[in-house]
């Protein structure tokens, strides 16, 4: 399997933080924030590392990361040109893929859960899409699933009523099949092209499976979150939680 870091997008939500640099840079506990997704990606045994990101602080990304040997994996990059979305960033990814799996981060979601024991099931599963949840304080900020049976019955993007708290995180395993119904997508009233479309096609045709993460997950890209983020992942503090 490979894997994809998506961290591109404007970071208007941590300005003026982001005015000079890429969001995914900022510090998270001690490290710029890409290196959680990247060691997150190399523990569940992923070493060839597309980052997806814009134009603008490219030249930080590659001057942090090079092609990724002092790490022990292999990074490429691919730009996007305007934020147009989630899903049109991961659509980037689709030669870099060529044809195998993609264990998918976006470079703002910060987690202790690890990936390991989730990619074989996935891979040897007839799923094509598997999803991970987190119970939140704030659903109006997130991809939201709704259940049936025990099962996913619906997911809707950052909904004003939420009817139940089960994030759908930013982390997403897919087989090939997801380029094509990138391709196919029409942009949201936003005009992004939203990986909860992509994430609904799979549940219609029953082929969406989910986890739900035990640990600790925070999406990063608001100050708040940030420092919440940076509180939890600094490494003695986050040792003392995990062992307490
Ligand atoms: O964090 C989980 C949530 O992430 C999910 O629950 C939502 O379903 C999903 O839409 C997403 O919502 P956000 O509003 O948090 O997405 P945001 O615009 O912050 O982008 C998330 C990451 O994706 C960010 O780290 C940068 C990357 N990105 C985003 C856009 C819009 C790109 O690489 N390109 C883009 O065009």
């Amino acid at each position: 399997m490979k894997g994809v870091i998506l961290a591109g997008g404007t970071g208007s939500r941590l300005y003026p933080k982001t005015r000079n640099t890429n969001k995914h840079l900022l510090p998270v506990g001690g490290v710029p924030m890409i290196h959680h997704g990247i060691g997150k990606l190399k523990e569940a045994g992923i070493d060839e590392i597309l980052i997806v990101t814009g134009k603008a602080h490219i030249d930080l990304m590659i001057e942090e990361l090079g092609f990724g040997g002092a790490l022990g994996v292999r990074v490429s990059y691919e730009i996007q040109e305007e934020a147009g979305g989630v899903a049109e960033a991961l659509g980037l990814a689709g030669g870099f893929s060529g044809g195998e799996p993609v264990a998918v981060l976006l470079g703002d979601n910060i987690f202790s859960d690890s990936l390991e024991a989730h990619v074989r099931p996935f891979l040897e599963s007839e799923a094509q899409a598997m999803v991970f949840l987190k119970r939140v304080k704030d659903p109006e900020r997130f991809g939201i699933a709704t259940f049936a049976d025990g099962r996913i019955c619906a997911i809707e993007e950052k909904p004003s009523k939420p009817v139940s708290d089960y994030a759908v995180t930013g982390i997403y395993l897919y087989k090939p099949q997801v380029f094509s119904i990138i391709n196919r997508l029409k942009p949201s009233e936003r005009k992004e092209l939203e990986i909860t479309d992509v994430n609904r096609a799979f549940l219609h045709t029953g082929l969406l499976d989910f986890r739900i993460l035990t640990g600790h997950w925070i999406d990063a890209g608001t100050h708040a979150s940030l420092a919440e983020a940076d509180r939890l992942f600094t490494p003695s503090v986050s040792a003392e939680v995990r062992h307490s």
